[in-house]
């Protein structure tokens, strides 16, 4: 840490970069974790005939870390800046913050030796056993307290709307985690749930697509609010959307987990529910997005010179894009086509990679010079080399997983004149092996350049100090 500029400033500037790297190299390691199984899915001999280094045990490796590892950490390390800045005031507690900050590494490298032992609850996203998710939960607590605790000791009036989103990220992800862990353990790596049957299942849904929703959307929409103004340098274009859209999105995400389970043995009524709830939600989500595109206005010159810019509206499109695609995806009919194929793959890392991995790359970049007092990156040649490198990835990525998904739906569906399928599963297998391939170079794009990202992080931070940050200094947002 660099004492100089921690004593001049009276922010805790020192847990915002520690989440920061932590985002880095987390999301080299588990987007590697993500082109490793893209490799096993193309070569199955890569599965080694080893029962920790299988597709099923590294799979929830992959997702656990790009979710709660990388995209964690970039929201952790956004919001405690954000709240700070825009609250005027200091974390309560800096041994809270260091607590937090080496529990969370402890709790997420105790999860992944975990499912490479095989411990698993089996629940997606939820897999950790009970004694990890005890740990979560009070690191969690930690987080709400040390976010709210800021904003109460604000010397401001109003609370910037980020705040709010992040606000309800946390809230929200710490009910669904606590009701779907509720479980019986049994002995000390293993427990069974509470619920049963459909209820289970319920549950389970109504946690994971809070996941989608609070974490991987309203999350990372707090990152949106504060970062795309600044980079553009003007107003968000309306508060008032901004506050219709935060009230809409919370209000609706919460519902529309039923769309995962379509034609189980969840009630009709449910499955229906979710599938309104599901197209309502195209409303508040391209609300967002438009509230952010639209603050380029005037603006879009800054799109040719600016490539961390670049990231931030890319990343909008590729959220305008999956919010579309998903509701389509909710209505039974298309859903009976999309389930268990890669259309569902592709729909995720349009997500994952187009909106959330590109949203926190871009305020990454914007934030990384401010944290360590320099006047921008070491490079910007390579931050543009990122974004292509990212844009390619994502776009090769998503289209090969489409083109597979209806292949596989079709083919799947294909019934001859005598009521036989007409194709066997191997067959649709085989004509997903180019899909696979393509795939493959896509994610490794990617994941080149996010190892471009950390070059050019670990150029900048090597040079002396630039500036002097000022203490409590005025943002305008
Ligand atoms: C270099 C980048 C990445 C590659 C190559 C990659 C690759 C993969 C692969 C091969 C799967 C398994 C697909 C299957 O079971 O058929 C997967 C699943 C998944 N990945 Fe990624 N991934 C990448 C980045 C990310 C990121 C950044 C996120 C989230 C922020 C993410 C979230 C997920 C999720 C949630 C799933 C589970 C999807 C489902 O069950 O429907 N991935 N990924
Ligand atoms: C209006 C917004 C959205 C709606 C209505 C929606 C809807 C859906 C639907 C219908 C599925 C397929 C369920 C199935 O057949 O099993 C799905 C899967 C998924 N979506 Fe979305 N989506 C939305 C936005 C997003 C965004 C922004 C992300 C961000 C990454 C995302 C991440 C995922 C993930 C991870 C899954 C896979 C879950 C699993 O089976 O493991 N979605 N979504």
């Amino acid at each position: 840490m660099n004492t100089t500029i921690e004593q001049a400033t009276a922010y805790n500037y020192k847990v915002v970069r520690q989440f920061t790297i932590a985002t880095l190299i987390w999301g080299v390691i588990g987007m590697s974790m993500g082109a490793f199984i893209a490799a096993q899915l193309v070569w199955p001999q890569l599965n080694f005939d080893l029962p920790w280094t299988s597709f099923g045990r590294i799979r929830p490796i992959h997702t656990n870390l790009v979710i709660f590892a990388f995209g964690g950490c970039a929201l952790i390390s956004t919001s405690f800046y954000i709240v700070q800045r825009t609250c005027y005031a200091r974390l309560p507690s800096d041994i809270a913050a260091s607590f937090f900050f080496w529990g969370w590494q402890v709790m997420l490298i105790a999860a992944v030796i975990s499912y490479a032992l095989g411990y698993t609850t089996t629940k997606e996203y939820a897999e950790m056993e009970w004694p990890i998710a005890i740990a979560l939960t009070v690191l969690w607590a930690t987080y709400i307290w040390l976010f709210f605790g800021t904003i109460m000791r604000r010397k401001t009036s109003h609370i910037y709307v980020a705040n709010w989103f992040y606000g309800a990220f946390m809230v929200v992800t710490a009910m669904v985690h606590v009701v779907n862990h509720a479980a019986i353990p049994v002995t000390l790596m293993k427990s069974y749930p509470l619920y049963a049957g459909a209820t289970d299942a319920m549950v389970q849904w109504w946690f994971g697509h809070s996941v989608v929703g609070f974490i991987l959307s309203v999350g990372f929409l707090g990152m949106m609010y504060y970062f795309v103004p600044k980079q553009v340098g003007r107003p968000i274009y309306s508060y008032r959307l901004s506050i219709v859209h935060f009230w809409a999105i919370i209000s609706i995400y919460i519902w529309a987990g039923p769309h995962h389970l379509h034609y189980t043995a969840l009630p009709d009524w449910v499955q229906s529910l979710g599938v309104a709830m599901s197209i309502i939600l195209l409303a508040p989500s391209w609300g967002g997005m438009i509230n952010g595109m639209m603050t380029l206005s005037g603006a879009w010159h800054k799109l040719r010179s600016d490539p961390i810019l670049r990231f931030l509206v890319v990343a909008l499109a590729f959220y305008g894009m999956s919010t579309f695609e998903g509701p389509m995806m909710a209505i039974k009919t298309v859903n009976s086509l999309s389930h268990y194929t890669d259309w569902t793959i592709g729909h995720v890392h349009a997500g994952a990679l187009g909106w959330v991995a590109m949203i926190s790359v871009g305020s990454l970049y914007h934030m990384i010079p401010k944290l360590w007092n320099h006047a921008g990156m070491y490079s910007s040649r390579l931050i543009n080399m990122h974004f292509w490198l990212a844009t390619a990835g994502t776009v090769i990525y998503i289209a090969a997983m489409w083109v597979n998904g209806l292949t596989q739906g079709l083919m799947w569906r294909a019934i001859n004149d005598d009521g036989t399928l007409s194709y066997s599963f191997v067959e649709a297998l085989q004509s997903s092996h180019a899909g696979y391939i393509a795939r493959l170079i896509g994610g490794s794009l990617f994941v080149l350049g996010m190892l471009v990202m950390l070059l050019n992080t670990w150029l900048t931070l090597r040079r002396p100090a630039e500036q002097h940050v000022p203490a409590l200094q005025p943002v305008e947002v």
